[in-house]
């Protein structure tokens, strides 16, 4: 099984877009709402948590992981890889690649949780593989909050975007990143204010990607995953507004199962 982890329900987008491109592959997600939001908090925070969610998918007979979390993803990829012996891929790598080859005016930018911008992993990588590039990142902590109260729609939330791109835009960048789970649910008013020009690049798309390159490269683990086209979602807590968000993420209802870690 492919297990997938995030802070909470957000993850449910890079799931989504797995099951688009690989309809078959048997998935175990969890969510971790009862210790959501990780932006906000430490690393060291982040990366115990972060170690407990992989060892919980690992249990329950992952044999790779996907770290769907952006915040889980800069923090804490290197403990996990160095502490787990299955492949884990993240979620930022994927979204790099794909920002450096799209960059024509090499003037990216990332907007995502406090957390990530302040790690800096996103501008890290980039500038490792372009040095001439330049990053503007753009941290924006009210927009997982406003999904999560399904303001998607909302006047006040294109307000806030707008005020949030405002800096992006006047650096002329060509590319953005959406660097939250939660963003691709605001894809079309972030693409609207930021400008038709500019090319917005979905993480949890760009990590599906690379999920699909990975099985094509790894026939060892690839032969071993298994295919029924299942998908188990366990959450270390259940509320009705979490059902509800899962549901619009995946488009149906979708059963939550409680777990402690
Ligand atoms: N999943 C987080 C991320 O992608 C957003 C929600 C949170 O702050 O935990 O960064």
């Amino acid at each position: 099984m492919i297990g997938v982890f995030d802070s909470g329900i957000g993850g449910l987008t890079v799931v989504k877009a797995l099951k688009r491109h690989l309809p078959d592959y048997d998935i175990l997600y969890f969510g971790d709402t009862a210790r959501t939001p990780y932006g906000t908090k430490s690393p060291e925070t982040v990366i115990q948590y972060a170690v407990e969610d992989a060892e919980f998918l690992l249990e329950k007979g992952a044999q790779m992981l996907v770290v769907a979390c952006n915040t889980a993803s800069s923090t804490a990829t290197d403990t996990l890889k160095e502490r787990f012996d299955v492949p884990i891929l993240e979620v930022i790598s994927p979204a790099v690649n794909m920002a450096v080859s799209d960059s024509k005016r090499t003037r990216v930018g990332i907007i995502g949780t406090r957390a990530t911008v302040n790690s800096r992993v996103y501008e890290d990588k980039i500038k490792a593989i372009r040095p001439e590039m330049k990053v503007y990142s753009q941290p924006c902590p009210l927009l997982v909050p406003l999904v999560e109260e399904g303001w998607l729609k909302k006047g006040e939330t294109r307000k806030i975007i707008k005020k949030y791109l405002h800096p992006l835009k006047v650096k002329q960048i060509d590319v953005l990143i959406l660097g939250c789970t939660h963003y691709p649910l605001l894809k079309d008013i972030i693409q609207a204010k930021i400008g038709k020009r500019v090319k917005v690049i979905d993480s949890s798309e760009a990590l599906s990607v690379s999920v699909i390159d990975f099985l094509h490269n790894n026939s060892d683990v690839e032969s071993r995953l298994k295919k029924d086209g299942t998908c188990q979602f366990y959450v270390s807590d259940i509320t009705e507004q979490f059902e509800q968000i899962a549901g619009t993420i995946l488009k149906g209802t979708v059963k939550l199962e409680h777990v402690r870690l």
